[in-house]
């Protein structure tokens, strides 16, 4: 086999150990923080669209094959999202439906990387992205971030850039950290790109990752990155905003301001028939045609995050407060994080170490579970961290 399959194996071992407690102790007495799988309904508008695509489902090509990029009007519907979104007019020639923002990732990848190419990332990262960088001959270049929430660190992300540099990948809200990038950070990574874009003869692509967009507890608007760079691509998801993650439903944007973007959306659409996904699923795209601007209650995750922060505290830990996404990145109380991982699976509760995302010392929560694991947890997890700090004191 030509890939390794230990790789990102982490969570899939929670995932595992989870299934294996549940059936010792019961549903109800294990408390499973470790995947980021969202678990609210999906909004109305996608009950609505769905009934709408099953009453014309006895027509002739119903749901037949459509041209490479999507269904005109589902490019539309993401032109109109991300030109709102990214504050920059965005033609629908400049949009693909993919298969999700993994398909999207992979379809980009495919069309700007040859051998050898890297792409650096801000650590700790979405450790998939190991994958769809080495699907296609690239190298995943990860810079720690030395920071204490996780911004960008501008100077260790010019220092990793080089000669065979050809995307910086950022993902913004942040899985597993919950940073969202301000404006300003975006716009100095911009003029390092467009310097070293310059230094080293070659475009340096900027690519953000946003499957969290709409999950945004800042009141804020999210920074957009199209303003930021012209050589920018947005990858974008509606696994998590409208709770669909199985239908696989995303889309990749190509900034209008990119050099030959024409050539640039000719490859990707390529990429997209010839990876084996030829277009992204019908009856998702059908959902956007109407619902893409619609989105789950955030209301219901922040109150969560609110309750999980206030777990965290109780138990005497200091974290990052998160501003997006589903995720806490909690550092462990003790240097190593197993010993904390095994201290919480003692009190039922799973969350997966950070070297699953390439920072060790660090344990990922995710908040889309119900009220009640929270609750269930809480004393749990004081306890566990009680636990690995009086051996640690032993010793
Ligand atoms: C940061 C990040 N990027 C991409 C993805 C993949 O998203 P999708 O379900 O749209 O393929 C995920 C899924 O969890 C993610 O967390």
């Amino acid at each position: 086999m030509a890939v390794a399959v230990s790789g990102g194996s982490a969570i899939r071992k929670m995932f595992e150990q989870g299934i294996e407690l549940k059936k010792k102790y019961g549903e109800n007495n294990v408390f499973d923080f470790s995947l980021g799988n969202p678990d609210l309904a999906p909004p109305a508008a996608v009950k609505a669209a769905l009934l709408k695509i099953a009453n014309d489902a006895d027509k002739p090509f119903a749901v037949g094959y459509m041209p490479n990029a999507g269904y005109p009007a589902t490019r539309e519907a993401l032109a109109a999202l991300v030109s709102k979104e990214q504050q920059v007019q965005t033609p629908a020639a400049n949009i693909i439906a993919t298969v999700g923002a993994a398909g999207g990732l992979n379809v980009l990848f495919h069309a700007i990387l040859s051998a050898g190419d890297e792409v650096v990332v801000p650590s700790p990262y979405f450790v998939e992205y190991g994958f769809y960088v080495g699907n296609h001959g690239g190298v995943l270049k990860p810079v720690p971030t030395n920071r204490r929430d996780f911004s960008l660190d501008l100077e260790a992300i010019d220092g990793a850039i080089g000669p065979k540099t050809r995307a910086v990948l950022v993902n913004t809200p942040n899985n597993p950290t919950g940073q969202i990038y301000p404006a300003e950070d975006l716009a100095a990574l911009g003029r390092t790109l467009e310097r070293r874009s310059a230094e080293f003869g070659r475009t340096i692509y900027l690519v953000s990752d946003e499957p969290y967009r709409q999950l945004n507890y800042t009141g804020e608007p999210i920074p957009p990155i199209f303003p930021a760079y012209a050589h920018s691509v947005v990858v974008g998801s509606f696994s998590k905003t409208l709770s669909l993650a199985g239908e696989r439903i995303g889309y990749l944007a190509a900034n209008p301001a990119i050099d030959g973007v024409e050539t640039l959306m000719g490859g990707l659409i390529l990429s997209n028939r010839t990876l084996g996904f030829v277009n992204a699923p019908a009856i998702g795209q059908k959902i956007l045609q109407s619902a893409a601007e619609e989105g789950i209650d955030v209301e219901v995750y922040r109150r969560r995050r609110d309750a999980l922060a206030a777990a965290f505290t109780n138990a005497g830990l200091e974290f990052f407060l998160p501003k997006g996404a589903f995720y806490f990145f909690v550092p462990s109380p003790v240097a190593d994080e197993t010993k904390f991982v095994e201290a919480l699976l003692d009190e039922r509760i799973l969350a997966v170490g950070g070297s699953g995302f390439g920072l060790p010392g660090f344990l990922r929560f995710a908040f889309c579970v119900e009220d009640r694991v929270i609750a269930g947890a809480t004393e749990g997890i004081a306890r566990a961290v009680a636990a690995v700090r009086r051996t640690e004191a032993k010793a």
